[in-house]
């Protein structure tokens, strides 16, 4: 298990997606749905979309704009073509207003 901090919770707002990059790793997309805070990885499984640049939440889906492709952001499953292959999902953790992603 190696926790990593992504951001303060304040930063993140309800029903926006925002960019974590962490030194070393891969850019992880961070979504605030509902109060509760999930990660993917940031780049569409299609494309090299940015998800957190140029996607949107839409029913708990995120919609990568480039071709309107979507991923179901709790589970990282493709939801509509053309993607066809899920994204990554990383648990998260909140710690006295601090988000930590399991890497
Ligand atoms: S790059 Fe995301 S749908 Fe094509």
């Amino acid at each position: 298990m190696a926790l990593i901090k992504a951001c303060d919770l304040a930063d993140l707002e309800e029903g926006e997606i925002l960019k974590a990059d962490l030194e070393g790793q891969p850019s992880i997309a961070l979504y605030r749905i509902d109060g509760e805070v999930f990660a993917t990885h940031d780049t569409c499984t299609h494309g090299e979309a940015s998800l957190s640049e140029d996607g949107y939440i839409e029913d708990g889906q995120v919609i990568c704009s480039w071709h309107d492709g979507a991923f179901d952001i709790r589970t990282g499953q493709p939801c509509r073509l053309p993607c066809m292959d899920p994204i990554l999902t990383f648990p998260i953790e909140i710690r006295d207003g601090e988000v930590f992603i399991d890497l």
